[in-house]
């Protein structure tokens, strides 16, 4: 039994996409409803407008994970907002960011208003749009935003994380967070503005902002972990987690859930493999499951031992 629960709503089991990932047109959202072992579907980061993004190449695979900078590109948020009023087939969770903290709120009283009542998510960490830094590095404008959001939305609502790196950081969002009602944070987005270099070349892999790019894959998990852990330890119980990053195996999923994540998501491993990664990340938690003797994720998740 690998259901969990996010902000009053089941989920089948605890993986989703990471958002970015299969997931920006109606075509992709369609895959996602019909993939087995996703548990609920993510939303391409809506924006008031729709954007085009960065210059290509802005995606790059590397062995050891992936560099981008998107920009940002989708369909404007009435797409999604409507997407997700007419999708059935499982949970959604709507993605939002802004381009300013006044787009974000217009978006978000829009939301309010609709017919929709599942669970909102507000990114607070996109590290590609030039020119605009991540949000939730600045912990003054963070809580100045969400004393605005909370002014008015009162359906359920979480907030996309950046990675951090000091304790006391973790220490400063947290006490932010806190203070507002919030379902869910959704740790960690892409480790911002890494630079992969092609030493035969002599060149930048990615075109946008000059190479620099947002990391993802395997060279991240214990950055992702380390979030996952860090603010489990120190969010209220209230305040669900959802851990991404780095996530190649079922035993990678079992280490986010062990450090306190209620939902695990997927992102450059599904580039990768396809979005028949779920299945086989499904079974192989399954099998460590039974081999410990672990029958819900509830036996085990916060569960990391200290030596
Ligand atoms: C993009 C990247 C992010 O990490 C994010 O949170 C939102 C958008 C992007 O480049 O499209």
């Amino acid at each position: 039994n690998l259901t969990t629960q996010l902000a009053q709503v089941t989920f089948d089991g605890p993986l989703l996409n990471a958002s970015g990932i299969h997931c920006q047109t109606k075509e992709e959202l369609a895959d996602l409803a019909a993939t087995s072992n996703l548990a609920g579907i993510v939303t391409k980061s809506a924006t008031l407008l729709p954007r085009t993004g960065n210059e290509s190449p802005r995606y790059y695979d590397l062995a050891y994970g992936s560099i981008n900078s998107m920009g940002l590109p989708n369909l404007g948020y009435p797409f999604y907002l409507d997407y997700v009023q007419q999708e059935t087939a499982k949970p959604t969770i709507l993605s939002v960011a802004g381009l300013s903290a006044e787009d974000v709120l217009e978006v978000l009283m829009d939301v309010q208003d609709s017919d929709y009542q599942g669970i909102t998510e507000l990114n607070l960490s996109c590290p590609n749009v030039p020119g605009k830094p991540q949000t939730a590095y600045d912990f003054v404008a963070t809580r100045k935003l969400l004393e605005r959001v909370f002014a008015f939305f009162t359906k359920p609502i979480g907030v996309k994380l950046p990675p951090y790196f000091d304790l006391v950081h973790f220490d400063q969002i947290a006490a932010v967070l806190n203070d507002f009602p919030i379902t869910h944070v959704n740790t960690v987005n892409s480790v911002g503005n890494g630079l992969v270099v092609d030493v035969e070349k002599e060149q930048v892999v990615t075109k946008p902002k000059g190479g620099f790019g947002g990391l993802g894959g395997a060279m991240i998990l214990p950055t992702a972990l380390a979030n996952v852990r860090a603010l489990r330890q120190r969010l209220n119980e209230s305040i669900a987690i959802i851990g991404t990053g780095g996530v190649t195996s079922g035993a990678d999923v079992f280490a986010h859930i062990l450090c306190g994540a209620d939902m695990v998501s997927v992102g450059t491993q599904v580039i990768k493999e396809g979005l028949g990664v779920y299945d086989r990340l499904t079974e192989e938690l399954q099998a460590i499951m039974a081999e410990k003797g672990y029958e819900s994720l509830s036996d085990f998740r916060g569960q990391l031992r200290e030596l």
